[in-house]
């Protein structure tokens, strides 16, 4: 094996812990170097993990010419500018979900990857559990046969981030859809197979964020910034006729201890769930329904892995785990919600 890639992390106070096993673990990478502008945390989180290359700013650390990675970690707004810079300077770029709260940003870090010939992979890290992969495997293999309709939701009762970073529009690009919708949309497009978005009809609503004494359990009181959805539900239609309804809330009254987050897949044989991970098959010639329970057993912490999955295909010059295009077509998505939620009516995502 040759040297290892040079890691570089940009953002190290909250979901960047996750990754750090995975970088430590990797046997393609190492990480090296930590940015942030908050100097406090940026030498808190040095001095936590043994790193001594710290910048106060990112474009410091794309100037160094030893890191190969740049893993971002930073709140959404600045996620595009920021990838773009390090692809531009000839990293490669893992960068934390949302890839960019819209379609043009994440346009523009494409055609910066194109030009870069680096790789750019979504942190999309449920795609990592083993659950999750067994249900793609036995999809992938006709399990279901032609798939026609998914039914998937991510609803917490009272669990609404409280930070500007998540409920300003301004800095977050959106509430719960931006937050959560793409991480249950992204899993539920990749069962699916990632067939082409055509046309999706949308609603938002933030009814109990604004009554008075709103608060959340995972956040406190509800600040007065707040300009984003606590929910949202939609329908979206694709290219090769299948549908999809989705449901996300970071405050919704639905029974749930902390998250209820599940998937459905319906196909002409068959049909799946997530988390459970049963498959449902009709059988017509032995007039039969069978449930079948598939193992999995998890291999480690997802976020851990799919760092580790990004430096593999990187150092083994693999395709990336989870494409931009694919990221996307969920912004794209969701964009659409939003622009249906206004206008009141299916909007077209062609
Ligand atoms: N995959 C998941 O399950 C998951 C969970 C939580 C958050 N996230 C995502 O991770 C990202 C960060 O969220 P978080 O909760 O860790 O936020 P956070 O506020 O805890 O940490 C972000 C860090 O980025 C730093 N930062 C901001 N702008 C910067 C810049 N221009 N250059 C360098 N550093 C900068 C901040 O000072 C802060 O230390 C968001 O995009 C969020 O959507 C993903």
């Amino acid at each position: 094996m040759g040297k290892k890639l040079k890691v570089g992390v940009v953002g190290v106070r909250g979901i960047a812990r996750t990754h750090f096993p995975g970088w430590v673990e990797s046997p393609d990478a190492e990480m090296v170097a930590f940015a942030d502008i908050d100097t406090k945390i940026l030498k808190q989180r040095g001095k936590e993990q043994g790193i001594t290359l710290l910048y106060d700013n990112a474009q410091e650390l794309f100037r160094n010419p030893e890191i190969d990675i740049v893993d971002i970690c930073t709140p959404n707004g600045v996620h595009a500018p920021l990838a773009i810079a390090a692809l531009n300077a000839g990293k490669h770029v893992i960068c934390e979900k949302p890839l960019a709260p819209t379609p043009a940003e994440i346009r523009s870090m494409i055609k910066a990857r194109d030009k870069s010939g680096k790789m750019l992979m979504t942190a999309q890290h449920f795609r990592f559990q083993e659950s999750a992969q067994a249900l793609k495997a036995a999809l992938g293999t006709g399990a279901v046969g032609n798939i026609y309709h998914a039914r998937s939701w991510m609803l917490r009762r009272s669990g609404a981030p409280t930070s500007p970073g998540f409920v300003s529009k301004k800095e977050s690009g959106g509430g719960p859809c931006i937050d959560i919708g793409v991480h249950i949309l992204d899993l539920t497009l990749w069962m699916m197979g990632h067939p082409k978005p055509v046309a999706v009809s949308g609603v938002t609503q933030a009814k109990l964020a604004k009554k008075p004494g709103a608060f959340s359990d995972w956040g406190g009181p509800i600040p007065k910034f707040w300009d984003v959805e606590e929910f949202a539900a939609a329908m979206v239609r694709f290219a090769n006729g299948a549908t999809l309804v989705l449901e996300v809330s970071w405050l919704l009254n639905h029974k749930t201890e902390g998250e209820d987050m599940q998937m459905w897949v319906y196909g002409e044989q068959g049909g799946v769930h997530w988390p459970s991970n049963e498959l449902l098959v009709t059988d017509n010639k032995l007039k039969q329904h069978r449930n079948t329970q598939l193992l999995s057993r998890e291999k480690g912490e997802p976020h851990a892995l799919e760092c580790m999955a990004f430096a593999k295909a990187v150092a083994e010059r693999r395709p990336s785990p989870v494409p931009a295009e694919q990221s996307l077509d969920v912004i794209t998505i969701l964009d659409g919600l939003y622009r249906s939620a206004a206008a009141g009516k299916e909007v077209s995502l062609m």
